[in-house]
């Protein structure tokens, strides 16, 4: 066993692959997702959280509020009660915040456990999702440490949440009349309890139900909300916990929960484990009820699936199949490096992280609602970058639903909800950047997959399907809507934002509460985006490298041609003789230049234009980094810009409505680090990009916990600028650009593996200090082992697979069929 370094909150075990928090109060939830594909639910290392099917703001399974005190209320609750006493207490500390002798909480990926002591009594609950189910199990072990047999109680609470998140926080005049369940055994399982199942609206328009299941008789339960906590109390003091009767409460309207009560008397070091199952499904449309003219659910096609997992060794077997979906996915890419902490975000977490933003967008954290944000254009088109190699038949149907959104017009709704997979009109359209990022999600796909045919697949414009058109000619139309959309110095139009959404050059908003990307008050015809502009040639790069694989030469040829004109305004009205412009506004003022008073400098179009490739030969991408080093860089990572905006500025929207140092306004944006990261590998230099990388990498800053404050194992969106009171300070956890980024530019750009349309590439630049480094990839169904050893300072390959030598860097696919690839890799 190995050696963990312990921190205060906790440690990495790495063997494993989990994170092990050790203390119930931490700076803030530290949380874990469960479930990846339909199913979901947050929880946190109290068992905080809530879940949904599909969609966290249509299809909410149960309640969870926000900006509560104490912070993280509300969850999967288990209540232990010591019946000769009387006392009880929560396994997971939260809500009731009794003294645990012994607490663990260990997130892995796509389960929890925590295991707790306290009373000499020791449960470990275990959460986690099957794999292709929609239900949770939880699965509680109570073990008995004492030398008498103990007299327990156990109580499990849910809240419900009446499905729509938005509507149930708000019209309660209608939702307190309206929630119904029915409480009901398990036909042929006399031995296990009633099951409860959450059926509000079922009556009429809905087809789907909660329920909510446990393995054990019951000694009651309740699921009125008010009975079981009793009038004027809190879930850390139920009413029916503290007495230890249940009510046997039906709930009518009000608040509905589901509870089950068990009583057990465990003898001196027996153990029991009971089973909790909290489930969603979904009946056929003309199939509702059992009997047809009544109003009773039909539970024909869930009872068996309920069966199933309440069987012990289903559950187990359920469990090992997630652990093994879970290490064939970390499998694809593996590396061995001398920095402990790439090689734990790289192998584990950031791979994981990975995986919840591709299916969560900004959707659901304990910083996103889950109501107002469903999935975005731009952020699913990155979000893909990052997991496009774990499953990607998953990425290849997100790339055609992303693309049924976009507009006749080339342009593309922001955001679309994911249950309906329908455009957000509230949000609507505008943000001009977000066209192009489609081709960068597609190419990335292609490059893994070698799938060209994605780009014949027909593909509705507006979610109309007399409106389909080839995947390839919306990759055509997003070029062209940048193409039509050109500002006065011949550098695209900004629209509502690019990829900064606070950057509103043409909203003028005056008035509170207003939106700043939606209020538009100026026609648009003369604010630009430089930032659009490297997008562009970025894109248009890609789009000609791709229309050549597909034989469209004349396509190929005008791409680059665009992406040549585009890159001289970039260097010309763009460059501002230290570091490239950010925008014009809408007088035609420079943004992000030497001449303005605030925010002379921005670091998007540094990283993006150089991603780009443009000044790379000319030098104005290393002046460019050097600028951003000298103004931008802290030790807690890059700053958005410099200096912060110490005022409202009318002109500039809502970066300036944010306090000098946080978010867009002089916060370090953790999505923008890594196209630097990136972009110091395209000028060689690998000590720096990976300098870079360390500054924001959470394993690296988790022994700053008390400043950092969000879990050490993912990034967060931001972390508070030099500029703020609490420079260091992490914010938005979990759902960010950054898991996707940052994994492109260490397994791509600092590692420098990399997918290519013809073959592996293996091209690092990485820390003159690392004598080498290993590697595994699997690649279009090859394993390629790669040894990376340094004979020189600099980052020149030559490479041997199976022996033979390579020209370049890419390496070419396997001819004979060979299922492994040894390679050997020099620098120099
Ligand atoms: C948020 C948005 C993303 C945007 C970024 C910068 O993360 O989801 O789309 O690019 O903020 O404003
Ligand atoms: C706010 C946030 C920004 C985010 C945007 C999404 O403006 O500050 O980070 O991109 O909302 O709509």
């Amino acid at each position: 066993m190995k050696g963990f370094t312990r921190m205060k909150y906790g440690y990495f075990d790495d063997e494993n692959h989990e994170y092990v928090i050790s203390q119930p109060n931490t700076p803030l939830p530290w949380i874990n997702y469960l479930g990846s594909e339909a199913y979901f639910a947050l929880i946190s290392n109290t068992a905080g959280g809530y879940s949904f099917y599909k969609d966290a703001r249509l299809r909410r399974l149960t309640r969870y509020r926000y900006n509560n005190a104490p912070l993280d209320m509300g969850g999967r609750y288990i209540y232990l009660r010591d019946n000769a006493s009387g006392a009880f207490w929560s396994p997971s500390w939260m809500p009731v915040r009794v003294k645990l002798d012994e607490y663990e909480c260990r997130h892995g990926q796509g389960y929890t456990i925590i295991r707790s002591v306290a009373n000499d009594i020791e449960a470990r609950t275990r959460y986690f999702v099957p794999v292709g189910e929609n239900l949770e199990i939880w699965e509680l072990t109570l073990t008995n440490r004492r030398s008498a047999p103990a007299d327990i109680s156990t109580f499990s609470a849910v809240e419900f949440c009446l499905w729509d998140a938005n509507d149930d926080g708000t019209n309660f005049q209608r939702n307190y009349s309206i929630g119904q369940v029915e409480i009901v055994p398990l036909p042929g399982h006399p031995s296990v309890g009633d099951v409860i199942y959450h059926k509000t609206e079922y009556r009429e328009r809905r087809d789907h139900f909660a329920y909510f299941a446990c393995s054990e008789k019951l000694a009651g339960f309740d699921t009125q909300r008010e009975t079981f906590l009793g009038p004027y109390r809190g879930w850390d003091s139920p009413a029916v916990v503290e007495t230890g009767v249940s009510c046997q409460s039906e709930a009518h309207g009000w608040q509905v929960i589901g509870s089950h009560h068990i009583k057990l008397t465990l003898a001196p070091g027996e153990s029991h484990t009971i089973r909790f199952i909290l489930g969603y499904h979904e009946n056929p449309k003309n199939d509702k009820f059992d009997p047809p003219d009544s109003q009773v659910i039909n539970k024909r096609i869930v009872e068996p699936i309920i069966a199933k997992y309440l069987q012990s060794t289903n559950v187990e077997a359920a469990f090992q199949q997630l652990r093994e979906h879970w290490s064939k996915l970390l499998g694809i890419y593996q590396v061995e490096t001398p920095d402990e902490h790439t090689n734990r975000m790289v192998n584990i977490w950031n791979a994981y992280q990975c995986m919840v933003t591709f299916n969560m967008s900004r959707s659901a954290s304990y910083f996103e609602s889950g109501i107002g944000r469903g999935m975005g254009f731009r952020d699913s088109n990155q979000d893909l970058l990052g997991f496009v190699h774990m499953i990607p038949e998953r990425a290849r149907e997100r790339i055609l639903d992303i693309a049924a959104t976009q507009l006749e017009n080339g342009g593309a709704y922001h955001q679309y909800q994911p249950l309906t997979k329908r455009g957000n009109n509230d949000v609507g359209t505008g943000f001009n950047d977000d066209p192009a990022w489609l081709i960068l999600g597609v190419a990335a796909y292609i490059k893994e997959t070698g799938d060209f045919g994605i780009l014949d697949e027909l593909v509705p414009y507006d979610n109309n399907p007399d409106l389909a058109k080839p995947l390839y000619d919306h990759l055509q139309r997003s070029l062209q809507y940048t193409l039509e959309r050109i500002g006065p110095h011949g550098l695209p139009l900004i629209g509502r934002a690019d990829w900064n959404d606070c950057l509103n050059l043409n909203c003028f908003s005056d008035t509170p509460g207003q939106s700043f990307q939606t209020t538009t008050s100026k026609d648009g015809k003369v604010a630009e985006s430089v930032f659009i502009a490297g997008l562009f040639v970025l894109a248009a790069r890609e789009l000609s490298a791709l229309a050549r694989k597909v034989g469209r030469e004349s396509d190929a040829t005008r791409y680059t041609h665009e992406a040549q004109e585009m890159e001289k305004v970039t260097l010309g009205p763009g460059w501002d003789g230290a570091w490239f412009r950010r925008a014009y506004d809408d007088f035609s003022n420079v943004i992000g230049s030497k001449e303005c008073e605030e925010g002379q400098i921005f670091i998007e179009p540094q990283g993006i234009c150089i991603l780009a490739g443009i000044g790379v030969e000319s030098g104005h991408a290393q002046k460019a980094l050097d600028s951003v080093a000298e103004r931008l860089a802290t030790p807690h990572g890059i700053i958005l810009q410099q200096p912060a905006y110490s005022k409202y500025y009318l002109h500039l929207g809502e970066i300036s409505s944010y306090p000098p140092g946080y978010k867009e306004n002089a916060g370090i944006f953790c999505h923008t680090n890594p196209w630097i990261m990136a972009a110091e590998t395209i000028i060689g230099r690998g000590d720096k990009a990976h300098d870079y990388y360390l500054r924001i990498n959470p394993s690296a800053r988790e022994n700053i916990g008390d400043l950092h404050k969000c879990e050490p194992y993912v990034y967060a969106q931001m972390i508070a600028g030099r500029d703020a009171a609490t420079h260091g300070e992490a914010k938005n956890s979990w759902l960010t650009g950054t898991a996707a980024w940052n994994y492109v530019a260490i397994t791509q750009f600092i590692l420098g593996i990399r997918p290519t349309y013809d073959g592996l590439q293996v091209a690092p630049v990485v820390p003159q200090s690392w004598k080498g480094f290993n590697a595994t990839r699997k690649f279009r169904g090859v394993t390629y082992n790669i040894k990376i050893e340094r004979q020189g300072p600099g980052n020149q390959v030559s490479l041997t697979a199976n022996g033979a030598a390579i020209q370049g860097s890419v390496i070419p696919l396997p001819t004979q069929g060979e299922k492994t690839v040894e390679v050997v890799v020099t620098l120099r």
